[in-house]
């Protein structure tokens, strides 16, 4: 109940910082995601209110693209690149590792919210492979060690924050 009321009032106040303009409908989603992590139902339904925009257009828009989600996303975006020349230098073996340490599988966001799964084709550093890319940062050469310690290192700060 908590969580859905801090989703309207800030949703309320990204809205009326892009002055309520149907014009601004992307850029008033871009602002929810990046605030929230994802789209929020309630958050869509206060846009499509105060907006006077329908309902299904929000979600048509949400949905067309990839850059937002509907899901809760965790903090960070781990991306294993599962494309041809990470495939033959060992990436389902780092898939397994990291769904092994966050408990979970591509597609889904750990209980504390920290880290989703998504698995990806080509990041275009196939020399680096296997490749993991943790929001916009390129992790080549990957080992079982070194997922282990990223992940260790992002808790870490997190805990610290
Ligand atoms: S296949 Fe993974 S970076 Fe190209």
């Amino acid at each position: 109940m908590k969580k859905t009321a801090n989703f309207t009032a800030k949703t309320k106040a990204i809205v009326k910082k892009h002055g309520g303009d149907r014009s601004a409908l992307i850029a008033v989603l871009q602002d929810i995601q990046e605030t929230f992590n994802y789209l929020p139902k309630e958050a869509m339904n206060t846009v499509s209110t105060m907006m006077g925009i329908p309902a299904s257009r929000v979600y048509e828009v949400a949905t067309f693209y990839n850059a937002f989600s509907l899901n809760p996303r965790g903090k960070h975006i781990v991306k294993i690149c599962v494309g041809t020349a990470c495939h033959v230098r060992g990436a389902s073996a780092i898939q397994d590792k990291f769904e092994q340490k966050l408990l979970i599988k591509p597609g889904e966001t750990n209980q504390d919210q920290q880290f989703t799964l998504e698995l990806v084709n080509c990041v275009g550093a196939c020399a680096l492979g296997p490749v993991v890319v943790i929001d916009t940062e390129y992790h080549g050469q990957m080992t079982m060690n070194k997922v282990d310690k990223i992940i260790n290192e992002i808790n870490k700060e997190g805990a610290q924050q």
